[in-house]
């Protein structure tokens, strides 16, 4: 792994990726199960559409390898919290995911070891938090936008607010089949925030609009959601997703940024879309600037 002068994205490779439990309501083991062989070249393909799309967006993509017996580690917008060269790893709410939290921990620390990485903590034990998933740096607005009531629990938000000294509005999910901010929220380099109002309670549908302005809010609808293309990777103007319905495609395109879709069905099985996919590792607030008294 390698950190460039480039976006910093961190993918795990779908070797152990199967659908072999059900811990969101989008999983479906029968379905993987019809053909186990089919879906892992599928997911294979699907995979490396994902890092060549990502490349092609300008993102330099580093490759962990899974890990037997974890088949969401493919998943590493859950393994951590990252800003400004800290990781924070996650603490997962279900217990088939808990066995990724050393792995990635290792990961990391690794990075650490190599000078990629300053800090490398993990969430108090007992306080489940699952990652970048629900913690979504909005670079504009300086602040994480922190999604819990799923699986990332409210007592998380102060931890995260500590850990990276920066603001973090907190956002409650309110659907089982929303379980990640991610699901259901992207933040875009034009500040305008796509989301899906369903997902989220009246307080944290209000906080958007305080927070955004109205004329940065893009709706998603039911079919977009259901799509897994809310779950996007934004790139300076390019937003990689699942394949978009037209009229998203059409109005993102408006707004002036370059969408590309592709084929994740294979992830979408378990529940999982592009970001979910993918962790950013270099990202950077903005330093506060304090006006210099001069001598
Ligand atoms: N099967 C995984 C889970 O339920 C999917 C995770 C998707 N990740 C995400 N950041 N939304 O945990």
């Amino acid at each position: 792994m390698h950190i460039t002068a480039k976006p910093s994205l961190l993918m795990v490779a779908p070797t152990h990726y199967e659908v072999s439990y059900v811990i969101n309501p989008w999983m479906q083991p029968g379905a993987w199960g019809s053909d186990p062989a089919a879906h892992r070249r599928d997911a294979a393909a699907a995979s490396a559409a994902l890092h060549s799309a990502l490349e092609a967006a300008g993102a330099h993509v580093s490759i962990l390898p899974g890990a037997a017996g974890l088949p969401d580690m493919v998943f590493p917008a859950n393994a951590a919290v990252i800003l400004n060269r800290r990781a924070l790893v996650a603490r997962f709410a279900c217990s088939e995911r808990r066995g990724e939290e050393a792995h990635f921990r290792a990961a990391f620390d690794s990075l650490r070891a190599r000078g990629l990485l300053d800090v490398v903590e993990q969430y108090p034990e007992g306080i489940f938090q699952e990652g970048a998933g629900d913690a979504i740096w909005d670079d504009g607005r300086q602040l994480f936008w922190a999604g819990y009531g799923q699986r990332s629990e409210r007592a998380s938000l102060a931890i995260t607010e500590d850990f990276f000294d920066v603001p973090l509005m907190p956002l409650e999910l309110v659907s089982p089949r929303f379980y990640h901010l991610d699901t259901c929220f992207l933040s875009l380099s034009g500040g305008e925030v796509l989301y899906y109002p369903p997902a989220f309670s009246e307080e944290g549908k209000a906080s958007i609009a305080a927070v955004a302005g109205r004329e940065n809010v893009i709706l998603a609808q039911d079919e977009d959601a259901a799509g897994f293309c809310v779950n996007a990777v934004n790139i300076g103007r390019h937003i990689v997703m699942a394949r978009p319905p037209q009229r998203l495609r059409d109005e993102l395109t408006e707004r002036g940024y370059v969408v590309t879709g592709v084929d994740l069905d294979p992830f979408i099985l378990s529940g999982g879309g592009a970001y979910c996919m993918t962790l950013r590792l270099d990202r950077e607030s903005k330093p506060l600037v304090v006006e210099a008294a001069a001598e």
